[in-house]
């Protein structure tokens, strides 16, 4: 099956009371962790790409990557671009194949915001590609930026109908308390979100699909297992699994899951090279490190999203 959108998907996932994980790429192992997990559980799937992975890694590289594990699995799989912060970057990643994209004009004024998703909602649509935007501000780092807590602010309902009515954008992403980053609370602090908000957005936009970004839960295994090898991250801290599972049941169709994989990936490295410090065969580090991150996209099929079997 080629590439699709993610109109069908949020649709049934709305409906069905489950969400869908969007998962960073970055390289071919990321890339097959991923999908061979979602093939066991017959899981669809959101392959996301920041501006940095793209710069990383190459766009055609990624493209060609994510065609290869769609052919192997043949799963409902769409390309997203994460995090597009212009016109330009949203209509390169529509013009070059991906099936969605995200215009995060949430450091903007609002009506630069709304200007913006639209004009990127515009050319999106007329080639068959669905738009994510966003209103409010998580705190946290994406590529180069950095908002701070002081920064970020929770979205306000009161915006939301006028938002999505004047851009058309098909999807939501909202700030109730998730940030970017292995560091979403300070020391000491409880992790909290704000359903109250996400309530209020869902009665003012019945059926309309919402996203979480900053959705990982920073598992304390592997931050331990970085800490026993050589690492050195204190305070990490993520989102509890049960809060996410309350809000995948709920209008939340996308949950934007990368830091978890990268935790797990390089505790998993970081212990291999801890056991075999001799190892130099890349393929001897990076097999265990793509079987940690299968291991980490079915705990959230199965344990946070309940999209296992909804392919
Ligand atoms: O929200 C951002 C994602 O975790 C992507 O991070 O911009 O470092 O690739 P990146
Ligand atoms: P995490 O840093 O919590 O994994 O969030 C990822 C994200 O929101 C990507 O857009
Ligand atoms: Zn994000």
């Amino acid at each position: 099956m080629p590439l699709v959108n993610t109109t069908e998907m949020f649709k049934k996932a709305y409906e069905g009371g489950y969400a869908i994980g969007a998962f960073n790429v970055n390289n071919m192992e990321i890339i097959q962790g991923i999908t061979e997990a979602a093939k066991e559980l017959n899981a669809p799937l959101i392959l996301q790409v920041s501006a940095g992975a793209r710069k990383y890694a190459n766009h055609t590289y990624l493209v060609k990557l994510v065609e290869a594990a769609l052919q192997v699995t043949d799963l409902p799989i769409a390309l997203h671009l994460d995090h597009g912060d212009s016109f330009e970057l949203c209509k390169d990643c529509i013009d070059g194949g991906f099936t969605s994209v995200m215009i995060d004009g949430s450091h903007h004024s609002y009506e630069e915001n709304v200007e913006l998703t639209k004009k990127v909602v515009e050319y999106a649509h007329a080639r068959g590609v669905t738009v994510e935007a966003e209103l409010g501000r998580l705190a946290g780092v994406e590529d180069d930026v950095n908002v701070s807590a002081e920064d970020a602010s929770y979205t306000n309902p009161d915006q939301v109908v006028d938002f999505v009515t004047r851009t058309g954008c098909d999807s939501l992403a909202i700030a109730i308390g998730t940030s970017h980053g292995a560091f979403k609370f300070k020391p000491g602090q409880k992790p909290q979100l704000r359903f109250d908000i996400l309530e209020e957005i869902e009665r003012r936009l019945p059926g309309f699909p919402i996203v979480l970004h900053g959705a990982s839960s920073v598992i304390p295994e592997f931050v331990e297992m970085i800490n026993a090898n050589g690492g050195k991250m204190d305070h990490a801290i993520g989102i509890p699994e049960d809060m996410l599972r309350q809000a995948a049941k709920s209008a939340v169709c996308k949950i934007n899951i990368d830091s978890d994989l990268r935790l797990a990936m390089t505790a998993t490295i970081r212990k291999y090279f801890a056991e075999n410090p001799s190892h130099f065969d890349p393929r001897q580090y990076l097999a265990p490190a793509r079987k940690a991150i299968k291991d980490m996209v079915a705990r959230k099929i199965t344990n946070v999203l309940g999209c296992d079997g909804k392919a």
